[in-house]
Parts: structure tokens; sequence; C-alpha cells
């Protein structure tokens, strides 16, 4: 998968060179290119920025240097007729799940973009949307002062799903969100630690049993931590013992 990222601050990506994410740059998975949107400018300040029509605080990103960017995104990619999906870092876009993770991570080509002040002029993405599958996308209810941060938590959390990139496929299997569900409670050695033992079903040998325990401490913190995924829930993926907890 081939994974471009536009910013005004390259140094926040550093670490996708580290961990999972970097060992699979490594490996040829994932092609990261990461690129200072300021190379793209061409004045002498090399400036991004401009005051906003209409007044107002703050400063609007330019639309001229993110069409040289994302111009560049865009080679090979116009021959081969493919649009690339161009993600917009926004605390006013579609709000980022484990969902979006598994459909992003299905495609060839993902471009980012990180807007910075008060967000890039709006005809960028009117203009981008004739190219790519323009997507602004929220990673929750909070303001973050730019995207690097969401792209950062965007590209770990769609990369990992990228076929190979985890060693052991089984471990997305039963991981949070993946049913729907926040995952189980975990437990390692020692069996007692500070007076506080381990549940005891845990060390029974019956698979059946602890599959129900588990299945039951999902639903329980579910319930309690995120009453809306509860309510979401599709019921026909619920079994009959479930309906009785
Ligand atoms: N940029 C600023 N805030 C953001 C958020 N909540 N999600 C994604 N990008 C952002």
């Amino acid at each position: 998968m081939r994974i471009d990222v536009f910013s005004i601050f390259p140094e926040y990506l550093a670490a996708l060179d580290l961990s999972l994410i970097g060992k699979a740059r490594q490996d040829g998975l994932l092609d990261v290119r990461v690129r200072d949107l300021r190379d793209f400018t061409d004045d002498r300040h090399r400036t991004v920025d401009d005051t906003p029509y209409g007044g107002g605080a703050g400063m609007v990103m330019k639309p001229e240097p993110w069409a040289q960017a994302l111009g560049t995104a865009l080679d090979g990619a116009a021959e081969e007729g493919a649009r690339p999906t161009l993600i917009v870092p926004s605390p006013a876009g579609e709000v980022f799940t484990q969902q979006t993770a598994y459909e992003l991570a299905a495609e060839d080509h993902l471009v980012f973009a990180c807007g910075r002040y008060e967000g890039i002029d709006e005809r960028v993405l009117e203009w981008a949307g004739e190219h790519f599958d323009v997507r602004p996308m929220s990673l929750g209810d909070y303001v973050l002062n730019g995207g690097e941060v969401a792209v950062l938590a965007m590209v770990e959390a769609i990369g990992r799903l990228v076929p190979g990139v985890v060693g052991n496929p089984e471990s997305l299997v039963e991981e949070s969100h993946s049913d729907g569900l926040l995952e189980y409670p975990v437990y390692t050695k020692p069996s007692q630690w500070r007076e506080r033992p381990i549940p005891e079903v845990l060390l029974s040998g019956n698979h059946a049993k602890i599959a129900r325990f588990r299945r039951d401490e999902q639903l329980r913190r579910t319930s309690e931590r995120r009453p809306d995924l509860i309510a979401r829930l599709d019921p026909s993926t619920l079994d009959k013992a479930d309906k009785a907890t």
C-alpha cells in the first residue's frame, strides 16, 4: 500500500519509522512518503497560510501549495485511472472507527493532507474531488492543533490491518471493536499477585467455559463503559446465553 503524507511538520511523522509500521515499511509492505508542504511553495518565505476572507480569528492554508503537493501524489495514478483516497484530518470530519480502518486497509493508495491553523481553503477539497475520493476524518469530538497526530493514529490503525504487517493475524480477531464489543480482560503469571488471584475459570482448561467467561466480560465491560456500542450491536451477532446476561 502506498501512503503519502503532506504536512508543514514532517518531523511529527518520524514515529512512522518505529515498531510495526516501521518494520512494514522496511519489508516493503507499506510505501510511506512524508513530504513537507513548504517544498511546494514558490515564494522566499515559503508561505502556506493567509488571512480568512470574511474576517475572523486565525489563518487559513492557501490553495496553491496544496494543489502542487497533491498533484505529485497523483503521479502514476492518473494513467492507471486510479482514484486514490484523500483523507483530510479535521474535527469537522466523519468519525474514524475500526470499520473505517478496515475499509481503508483494502485501498492501494491513501493520501493524508495535514491541515494546521483554521484549516485548508475549502476549494482545495472541491478540486481534489475531481481526482481523489475525499474523506474529511475526525478522531473524535475534541480539537487537536493539526492533523499530524491524527494521521499517526489512522496510519497505525489502518497499517496493522494490511496483510502481513501483524505477524500473527489471529491477534486481530479478538481485539476491541473487531466484533462491536470491547475486549475481555487479560492476565499473565503469577496466578496470585498482591493477594489477587486470577479468575479461577482461566485455570480450568475448559475452553467452552473460558470462552463464555470472556464473552460475558466483554458484554459487561461494554455495557458499563460504552452503552452506545451495545445499542448499536447487530442482534443477530448475539447468542442465547448473551441475551440472558
Ligand atoms: N485536527 C484537529 N482536530 C482533529 C480531530 N479531532 N481529528 C482529526 N483531525 C483533527
